[in-house]
């Protein structure tokens, strides 16, 4: 149990070097129980999830070493097709030992996700497309059974592009037999990196990054060594980080063609940003204008950098409408900001921001991850003190936050309290 307590108004300044991604470290993890060939990773981000996956991968029956500079997977013995359900429940990512567990196992148990409390987030995109590759499925206890007596390779046209389903059939398809063809797939960053991790351990995947990708089914998969892509949303955090203290900071480690259409909006608002091929330099201060936005699949607008933009946006002139298209109870936050002295309404699956807030300081709750890092960021803006408490959210996600934050001169403490109010209800 612990908070943060911040006091604001200090300008960011200095660099920032960017971890590994979260949503590609997870899935190559998983994608790592498909072989008995040693997994060395890199850029692994040091983050709640990644150690939650590394327990789900030991219950399974996986070595996992994490060191400081790389995690080893070593899923050579034998594995169990079952997943704990105290672990998966806490973090929906899970769900990605799916289809590792029906390759190499011919069958998977797996409780059925958690995570963050941001809409339903079903998995029927998941089980219609792996029954289209031959698996049988049903449903016990909390739990998705899924059998196989072999998978073999079909034309999956998703009906949405969903990033955990793509990854999920993509990893299956590997060792299924013939070619499978996923139309509609999710195009994010994270899902060429799961694709090159898997063409490393000798798959067969061509189109990654556009919206058909095509697998060869190949016999088995070996070991491999990989280094994890850049997290575009921690990059995007500090970005917004340096525009709503006024700072200027340099963001580096990152491929900045990750960010395009949130580069071109942050910009849009008035904020100073150079491109460099790794690495960006973000000048904020001034006085910024209303935008709109609308969260999309990539590449569109990023549905995990929509809570640090509306804070932004709050301090902007005029008034910006926020449309989140992805997830449904995504503003969660906004009573929370509204409490810093924000003036957002949210009518369904639109908010609207009215700029030109002064933000000062008060005492919030972190409702998810990426709205919790956006509160940070309001409290580094606002005057005085705040307290963010369930900082537990944000532990999933963002490597060492505070510490990179107080690097670049904000003062934010962790503090570690007994008070009950602060208790992280670990399904939320
Ligand atoms: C991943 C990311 C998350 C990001 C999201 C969209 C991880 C661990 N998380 O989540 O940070 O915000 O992509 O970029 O990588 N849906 C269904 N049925 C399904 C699957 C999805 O209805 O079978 C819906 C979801 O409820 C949601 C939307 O589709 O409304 C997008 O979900 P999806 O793209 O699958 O996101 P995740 O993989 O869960």
């Amino acid at each position: 149990m612990a908070k943060y307590v911040i006091n604001g108004g200090f300008p960011l300044a200095g660099a920032v070097r960017i971890s590994g991604a979260k949503n590609s470290a997870l899935k190559l993890m998983a994608a790592s129980l498909m072989t008995t060939g040693k997994v060395t990773l890199h850029n692994v981000p040091l983050i709640k999830d990644v150690f939650t996956m590394a327990d789900v991968l030991r219950e399974i029956g996986a070595d996992v070493t994490i060191g400081p500079d790389s995690v080893e997977i070593d899923a050579s013995g034998e594995l169990s097709h079952t997943t704990p359900y105290e672990l998966v429940r806490k973090m929906r990512a899970s769900i990605t030992v799916m289809g590792p567990l029906l390759a190499r196992l011919h069958r998977a148990r797996v409780a059925m996700p958690g995570g963050c409390n941001i809409g339903p987030r079903q998995i029927n995109f998941h089980l219609s497309s792996l029954e289209k590759l031959g698996a049988r499925i049903h449903a016990d206890h909390g739990f998705i059974n899924v059998a196989t007596n072999g998978l073999t390779g079909d034309v999956i046209s998703l009906d949405y592009p969903s990033v955990g389903a793509t990854e999920n059939v993509m990893m299956a398809a590997c060792l299924a037999k013939g070619r499978t063809v996923i139309e509609s797939a999710a195009r994010e960053p994270e899902i060429i990196d799961l694709a090159k991790f898997l063409t490393s351990m000798g798959a067969n995947i061509s189109g990654a990054g556009s919206n058909t990708i095509v697998i060869e089914g190949v016999e088995e998969l070996g070991g491999a060594t990989h280094t994890v892509v850049p997290d575009r949303v921690e990059a995007g955090t500090f970005m917004v980080a340096a525009a709503v203290t006024e700072g200027d900071i340099e963001v580096e480690g990152i491929n900045p063609l990750h960010l395009e259409i949130f580069i071109s909006k942050l910009r849009a608002i008035g904020v100073d940003i150079k491109e460099f091929d790794h690495s960006v330099r973000c000048r904020g201060g001034g006085e910024y204008s209303s935008t709109d936005i609308s969260t999309l699949p990539h590449p569109g607008f990023p549905t995990d950098l929509q809570a640090p933009m509306i804070v932004l946006l709050s301090l902007a002139r005029g008034h910006s409408i926020v449309t989140e298209n992805v997830f449904e109870n995504r503003f969660g936050f906004v009573d929370e900001l509204n409490r810093l002295g924000a003036n957002v309404r949210v009518s369904g699956h639109h908010a609207v921001v009215h700029g030109g807030s002064r933000l000062e300081g008060t005492i919030v709750e972190a409702p998810d991850l990426r709205a919790g890092a956006a509160l940070v960021l309001a409290g580094m803006a606002a005057s005085g003190t705040t307290e963010i408490g369930h900082i537990g959210h944000i532990d999933r996600g963002y490597e060492n936050f505070e510490l990179k934050l107080q690097a670049l001169g904000a003062d934010i403490q962790r503090v570690e309290t007994s008070d009950r109010s602060h208790f992280i209800a670990p399904f939320n």
